[in-house]
């Protein structure tokens, strides 16, 4: 790896990669590649922006709770401008009950976290804004967190069910490999995918995965796995969250904590999105194996929370050289550090900005 950047030329870069991508009152991921305004890219995006304009990360938490549907979901994308760089759009999703075009289905809630650091971050200098700005968003944060609980945990399992690979936002993870294939492809109009004219196919989910997943919007919203009733036996840094959330007990934390020391053996730069060792990792595979920094910011934070700082400072150095070396990618060839995926993108640039003060982390978790 060459052309070592420095931390404050970074930084600039960082806001730039914001300001470049930002429409007003939300930023897109990637110009082009991804035009719209997405939930969880929302959130990683908010907490980068809090560093640089507080102002500018309430709003852009405001604008995507202005997507909120009446029953508490917030769609995993808002269509608020029309755009031909990415498929499927609005035309094929086809929802009408909602404030503006989106999907039908929603994306991990970060939401909550986020507006929890902003307020703390707000109330140091401006106590009263801090105050209105929660007690407007509060009553839309718990329809949203009420959402998930009636309508992706509908047998009270305390396990979260999800329509399609997109709202995990971990698209084509081995998690759902098994899913997918017990799912048929089915009689499905002809498509014109966007996303391999903005990156290489070979770092995107393959035809056959794409095939799945419009024929999982085209035919009742049902998953045949659900009724096998088996747990997902995959191996992906999704694993690693409960440590994020808080909610893994001591001993759990404890096996994380080892099985992560283990992946960290078999590349140069953690977190892997999939298990290194096993047979379906590929290092440029999307979320097949590839490390993302919003899953890194999460597991590190979420390490440090549980007492294991050595383990979080080394993801957090990580995550910090293979941005300075390889720029602000969508994410990265854990073997080799090579960036992978869309250039210029938010929550790549958000994420550094937050890494570089401190305080974003220490109210993460
Ligand atoms: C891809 C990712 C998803 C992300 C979106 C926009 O679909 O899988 O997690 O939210 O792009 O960045």
């Amino acid at each position: 790896m060459v052309n070592l950047a420095s931390k404050q030329t970074l930084r600039e870069d960082s806001i730039n990669v914001l300001k470049q991508n930002d429409y007003g009152t939300y930023t897109v991921p990637a110009l082009g590649l991804y035009p719209f305004q997405w939930n969880w890219d929302t959130g990683f995006v908010a907490a980068g922006w809090a560093v640089y304009d507080v102002d500018r990360a309430w709003t852009e938490i405001e604008t995507l709770f202005a997507g909120q549907w009446a029953d508490g979901m917030i769609p995993s994308i808002l269509f608020w401008k029309p755009s031909d760089t990415y498929f499927p759009g609005p035309e094929i999703w086809g929802t009408k009950e909602n404030p503006s075009n989106s999907t039908g289905i929603s994306q991990p809630p970060i939401a909550a976290v986020i507006v929890r650091y902003l307020y703390e971050y707000t109330a140091k200098n401006n106590p009263q804004l801090a105050r209105e700005k929660i007690s407007t968003l509060f009553p839309k944060l718990l329809a949203y967190h009420r959402w998930w609980y009636k309508a992706r945990d509908p047998l009270n399992t305390g396990l979260v069910a999800i329509l399609h690979p997109w709202e995990s936002g971990m698209d084509n993870s081995p998690a759902w490999d098994d899913a997918l294939k017990a799912f048929p492809v089915g009689d499905i109009p002809p498509y014109e995918r966007q996303d391999t004219k903005h990156v290489n196919a070979s770092m995107r989910p393959s035809k056959d995965t794409y095939d799945h997943y419009l024929s999982l919007l085209y035919r009742p919203f049902s998953c045949e796995n659900q009724l096998t009733g088996k747990l997902v036996n995959a191996r992906i840094s999704g694993a690693f969250l409960p440590l994020f959330a808080g909610v893994a007990t001591e001993e759990q934390a404890a096996v994380l904590a080892s099985t992560l020391q283990h992946w960290l053996d078999g590349v140069k730069y953690g977190v892997p999105s999939a298990d290194p060792f096993e047979p379906q990792f590929d290092p440029i595979k999307y979320w097949s194996g590839p490390l993302w920094i919003n899953i890194n910011w999460m597991i590190s934070s979420g390490l440090r929370h549980y007492g294991y700082d050595e383990l979080g400072e080394r993801i957090e150095r990580e995550s910090l050289s293979v941005i300075q070396e390889s720029g602000m990618r969508e994410y990265f060839n854990p073997i080799n550090g090579e960036g992978a995926g869309g250039e210029s993108f938010s929550w790549t640039a958000a994420l550094y900005l937050a890494w570089l003060d401190d305080s974003v982390l220490q109210h993460a978790t």
